[in-house]
């Protein structure tokens, strides 16, 4: 009797470690198993999510012109790639801002005032600090051969500005090709440990509403208020093949303005690389586009769709008439003497 009972409780014994082996093994397997391709999960998934964000659209394609304000006269709040047109009435800014209050980012904002001018510093700079990302860490980098004429702008707390000292130049033209270069440099030099977003904005305007954190994204551009309801044949788009900003007359989106270009630091270094490589090419056979970068940038946007587009709200002439659909103007190009401020014509 105490043999048999003997042999059954061996039989448990190695059973139970066998069987607490098993468990063991499958356990340590399943976590392995858990650890190693979750991690190779996410990297995959990573690089599938970034290319993924990238709304890359082919040379070619044949589609309709979106439009901005439709028949009814109602503003249309959304791209035919399913990104947002910031408008009035589009976002509630309370909200808004209480999300983005919690990332503490600060938006980086670069502004050129050569020759001249330096004369918009201050209106620009005064008018901001009412209306741009009040609330936020805004960082400006003031761009100019005259940093003695850099106003004395009181900034609140949480704005700062610094001032790169740049040579001069003798053309306008000039002035505007070399941005795209000069964005590119600041980047890699310093708002790549310094900011979240960066936006890169004409001097020669003022801030008249709110722009706030409605206005980030990966990649942001401002639709132009002259040609918003153009056909796109009739686009300032460049329509030499020469050029590289080069655009049939049957492709096109919208006319996106120069004076405005945010994003994600690394997607507008992208923007300022692409086209500084582009202007590069056109200089080298003696080409300059319609527009000088614009151009470059309206060709880069139709190829490369912005996530988030800013209406003209976001971007107004202080000479245009006031229309239905615009019921705020937030940024506007000051009316200017081309001749008082250009060193040529
Ligand atoms: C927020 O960002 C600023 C500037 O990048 C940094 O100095 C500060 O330590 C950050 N604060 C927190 C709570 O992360």
């Amino acid at each position: 009797m105490a043999h048999h009972q003997n042999i059954v409780f061996m039989t448990l014994v190695v059973f139970g470690i066998v069987l607490s082996g098993l468990i063991y093994l499958v356990y340590t397997s399943t976590s392995h198993r858990y650890k190693q391709p979750r991690f190779c999960h996410k990297i995959k998934k990573e690089d599938q999510e970034n290319s993924l964000l990238h709304l890359q659209s082919p040379y070619g394609l044949s589609y309709k012109q979106p439009s901005v304000v439709s028949p009814d006269g109602k503003v249309v709040p959304v791209a035919p790639w399913l990104a947002p047109v910031v408008w009035e009435g589009t976002f509630d800014p309370t909200l808004i801002d209480s999300i983005y209050k919690q990332q503490n980012i600060t938006i980086a904002t670069t502004v050129f005032a050569l020759g001249k001018y330096t004369l918009f510093l201050k209106d620009f700079l005064e008018s901001a600090e009412q209306n741009y990302f009040v609330g936020f860490r805004v960082h400006y980098y003031v761009f100019t051969d005259h940093p003695e004429h850099v106003p004395a702008v009181k900034l609140s707390e949480e704005h700062h500005l610094t001032v790169l000292t740049v040579p001069s130049s003798n053309r306008w033209q000039d002035i505007s090709l070399s941005r795209m270069a000069r964005l590119e440099k600041l980047i890699e030099s310093r708002l790549f440990n310094e900011a979240d977003y960066v936006f890169s904005l004409d001097v020669d305007s003022k801030f008249y509403g709110r722009w706030g954190v409605e206005t980030l994204g990966r990649l942001v551009g401002a639709i132009h208020p002259g040609y918003y309801q153009t056909p796109r044949e009739q686009f300032p788009y460049e329509r030499r093949p020469e050029s590289q900003a080069f655009i049939p007359s049957a492709e096109g989106d919208y006319y996106y303005g120069g004076a405005v270009i945010g994003g994600l630091v690394k997607d507008v270094h992208e923007v300022a690389k692409t086209c500084r490589e582009q202007l590069d090419i056109d200089a080298s056979k003696s080409v300059e586009a319609a527009w000088q970068e614009e151009s470059h940038l309206n060709k880069y946007f139709l190829y490369n769709k912005p996530s988030k587009l800013l209406s003209p709200e976001y971007l107004w002439q202080d000479f245009k008439p006031h229309t239905n659909e615009v019921k705020i103007i937030r940024y506007s190009q000051v009316i200017k003497n081309y001749a008082a401020v250009r060193p040529n014509k």
